[in-house]
């Protein structure tokens, strides 16, 4: 009896942590394209970056640092670095799933991406938040684009 009220707790904490129907995921899943399709979709260029971003390897460990320190100020609430999705995407493989200035873009120009990108509203369907702009600059949002490479295993 213990056991199946434990069990009914767990099941009902997982079904409310995830921000997905059980449904709605599986279609998801069923027309989720791989991150290469996503990639291959996706413009180079969106939104009001200055300059088009240069990766660079090795990562530039101090902007690893400076983007991490933002990450814990600012994203860390919303944003973990897993795969787990809390009030946003967990941002394991974010890097592989989206292009340099996607992501960029949506850090600095988070309200026009969630208006007129259509990768950014699906995301706001299924999370049903909006995300807020964090009102990073493109210098500080460049720095958490490393910090997520360094977390996606660029060396
Ligand atoms: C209040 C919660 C919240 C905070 C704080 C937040 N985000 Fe988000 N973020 C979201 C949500 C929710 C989404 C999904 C899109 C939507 O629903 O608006 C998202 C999506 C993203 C995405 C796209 C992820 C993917 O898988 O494609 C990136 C990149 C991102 N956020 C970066 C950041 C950064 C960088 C910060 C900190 C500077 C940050 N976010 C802070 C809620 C948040």
């Amino acid at each position: 009896m213990k056991v199946y009220v434990i069990a009914a707790i767990g099941f009902a904490a997982l079904t409310l942590s995830s921000c997905d129907s059980k449904e709605k995921a599986e279609k998801d899943a069923a027309a989720n394209p791989s991150p290469q399709q996503i990639l291959a979709n996706t413009p180079a260029t969106h939104g009001k970056l200055s300059k088009p971003v240069e990766l660079t390897t090795p990562l530039n460990q101090e902007w690893v640092k400076t983007g991490l320190a933002s990450y814990e100020m600012k994203c860390l609430a919303c944003h973990k670095l897993d795969e787990t999705r809390i009030v946003g995407p967990g941002w394991k493989g974010v890097t592989e799933r989206r292009t340099p200035e996607w992501i960029m873009n949506m850090i600095v120009n988070t309200d026009e991406m969630l208006d007129k990108d259509p990768t950014a509203q699906e995301m706001l369907e299924q999370c049903l938040v909006r995300m807020p702009n964090q009102n990073l600059s493109e210098d500080e949002s460049r720095h958490v684009l490393e910090f997520m490479r360094h977390n996606d295993g660029v060396q």
